[in-house]
């Protein structure tokens, strides 16, 4: 990764920025510019920028499940076409574990769908990374929750790992 990529909580006037970076990425599901402001905000903290010469070049929003303190949610990831293939991904996810408050999380868990092979790399590397195993099974499958309008989504669970 460029050593000039600086990696950061995400701060109000992120969201627009956000909302643009990931309608540039497919196959992401774009939300409304509202959602993506919250993520900046009240999910700041288990979020991050990625800042390339003042332009936004990645970003992860997550959150800690609210039943299960212990595990973070990878809700999305994107990173920009110009910037891939050089580790942000992997190391904006150990940004946000790295964080005083992600001192509990001994999981990650996200969804992807089975056609999404990057996504699937990137998730299998860093259970690597973590020395963790990976389990998948289904949490949102096409017919009963997107009632055929969108792939079934794979929940993967990383851990237990430490950090
Ligand atoms: C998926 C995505 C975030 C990866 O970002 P990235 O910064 O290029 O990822 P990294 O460089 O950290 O790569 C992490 C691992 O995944 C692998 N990987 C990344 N992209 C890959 C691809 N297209 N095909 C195969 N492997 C890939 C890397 O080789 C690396 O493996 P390694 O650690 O064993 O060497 C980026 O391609 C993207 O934004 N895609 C569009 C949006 C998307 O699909 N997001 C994920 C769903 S939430």
């Amino acid at each position: 990764m460029p050593l000039a990529i600086e990696l950061k909580v995400p701060k109000d006037t992120d969201g627009m920025l956000v909302h643009k970076l990931v309608q540039s990425c497919p196959p992401l599901d774009t939300n409304s510019a509202y959602c993506n402001l919250l993520q900046c905000t009240h999910f700041a903290d288990t979020s991050v920028a990625a800042v390339l010469d003042e332009q936004l070049v990645g970003f992860i929003s997550g959150y800690i499940l609210p039943a299960r303190p212990d595990t973070l949610f990878i809700w999305q990831v994107a990173v920009s076409d110009q910037t891939r293939g050089q580790g942000l991904a992997s190391k904006m996810i150990q940004h946000i574990l790295q964080r005083a408050n992600c001192e509990q999380v001994a999981f990650i868990e996200t969804t992807i769908t089975e056609s999404n092979e990057a996504s699937w790399a990137l998730f299998g590397s860093m259970a690597r990374k973590l020395e963790a195993t990976l389990e998948r099974s289904e949490m949102f499958e096409k017919q009963a929750h997107f009632h055929g309008e969108h792939d079934s989504e794979m929940l993967v669970r990383i851990g237990p790992f430490t950090c």
